[in-house]
């Protein structure tokens, strides 16, 4: 699906680029136009010509392009420090970040943080807290999962085309579980227990990492039992239960944690994405118990949370509470899930919609009985959207998914532009299928 990068000249010389030539085939990009800047959800490429952005940076802008006053935080920042190393030099800023995520974080238990870079490798220390607190060695993952491409986090993803295709073999110890969908299976979660003493001794499991709301993988949001009956499996087994909020907090659901909605408090938490604004920042949040059990030095990193990073988390922080951007997820939740549901009754090859606050998704099948994923018409349906100037993202283990992480900041006639875009394409590409 991805459209070929075209070539251009080094500014002011006549020296020639051609992307193809010199980035590996795994690297492309689905926008065939290079970005001149952003604003909001709006992306300007080269010759002014404008893009809505409902992928949001893939999830990671949810306060839009260019917040002028995160924009402000990070001009500040840079001209005094870019970076220190926060175990040499310590800097003020990570402290208070620190402070702020821990504080939002649910549940009344005392918890630190700590910062990385990616969201893998937040996940990557997230199972070394746990396993350090517990002693033990197995993990639990869940069908449908993303964490991350690391080796570890890779394991633990689900989808294996594109994400480990040639890339094993894998970490051991890591056992998966399927993941309430309630568009594709009658799963009973008070099964769950029965499934997992099948696979391993749960006395010898360190963590369950679940998403509290599915990403990648579709946008499931799981029934109201299915986060409470973890809690209390982990429990009665001493397992430490990691929500991976990388996709989910930051405000998208509506709640800054989604496990907000189920009343859940993890004993780790990751966060990644839009946390910093668009630089680079993951962190993990935990139990301060959990937090404390690694010995000192033993967690660590060249560049975890740097200077410019937090200072942009902080302000982006800043900018959620004062835009009311978490009140604004729900608004943009409700009117994509009302146009969704008219559009369902419409089109019979939406098979779902579903979603929470403004992570919302419906699901393209060929069949409504047999629930055949139609992945090539979701093909079809984000290029032709993009050629009208809407960047769409797909998700879901067999591609059929049309979700949305639109930055919480978008203009709400962009939003419905967006949408209009969405059903035309939809629209004109079923009827040339006729
Ligand atoms: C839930 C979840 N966990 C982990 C990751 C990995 O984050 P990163 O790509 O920053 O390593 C992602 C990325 O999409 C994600 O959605």
């Amino acid at each position: 699906m991805s459209g070929r990068m075209p070539e251009f000249y080094f500014a002011g010389s006549d020296e020639k680029v051609d992307p193809e030539r010199y980035l590996p085939a795994a690297v492309r990009s689905f926008f065939p136009r290079f970005i001149d800047h952003g604003k909001g959800a709006i992306v300007f490429d080269e010759e002014g010509k404008e893009l809505i952005d409902l992928s949001g940076g893939w999830g990671c802008l949810a306060i839009g392009y260019s917040h002028p006053e995160v924009v402000e935080a990070v001009q500040k920042q840079a001209g005094k420090f870019f970076h220190t190393d926060f175990s040499a030099i310590p800097y003020k800023g990570y402290p208070a970040l620190a402070s702020k995520l821990a504080d939002l974080a649910p549940g009344d238990t005392p918890k630190k943080a700590v910062f990385f870079n990616s969201g893998a490798e937040a996940v990557e220390n997230a199972v070394k807290f746990a396993k350090a607190k517990t002693g033990r060695g197995a993990l639990v993952a869940f069908e449908n999962g993303f964490h991350g491409r690391t080796l570890l986090t890779m394991t633990l993803t689900h989808k294996a085309e594109p994400y480990k295709q040639g890339f094993g073999p894998f970490a051991p110890d890591v056992y998966r579980l399927p993941y309430p969908n309630t568009y594709r299976s009658d799963l009973e979660v008070g099964e769950l227990e029965r499934r997992l003493k099948a696979m391993v001794d749960p006395s010898d499991v360190a963590a369950v990492i679940v998403e509290p709301v599915i990403g990648e993988g579709g946008f499931l949001v799981p029934p109201d039992d299915f986060l409470p009956y973890l809690r209390d499996l982990a429990d009665k087994y001493g397992i430490q239960l990691i929500f991976d909020e990388i996709q989910s907090g930051v405000g998208r659901t509506g709640k800054f944690f989604a496990a907000e909605h189920f009343g859940v408090e993890a004993d780790l938490i990751t966060v990644a994405k839009s946390i910093a604004g668009g630089l680079p920042l993951s962190g993990v949040i935990g139990k301060s118990e959990v937090m404390d059990a690694p010995g000192p030095g033993s967690i660590g990193g060249t560049f975890i949370g740097n200077p410019l990073a937090v200072e942009s988390s902080l302000a982006t922080l800043k900018v959620i509470e004062e835009e009311g951007l978490i009140e604004r997820a729900r608004e943009i939740g409700e009117i994509v899930l009302s146009r969704f549901n008219e559009m369902q009754e419409r089109y019979d090859v939406i098979g779902d919609v579903r979603g929470l606050g403004a992570m919302d998704a419906l699901e393209l099948v060929e069949d409504r009985e047999t629930k055949e994923p139609a992945t090539d018409l979701t093909g079809e349906v984000v290029n032709r959207a993009l050629e009208k100037g809407v960047l769409l993202p797909t998700a879901g283990l067999y591609g059929n998914v049309i979700r949305l992480l639109t930055p919480l900041v978008i203009d709400f006639t962009n939003l419905r532009r967006g949408l209009d875009v969405l059903e035309e394409s939809l629209e004109e590409t079923l009827a040339e299928r006729d």
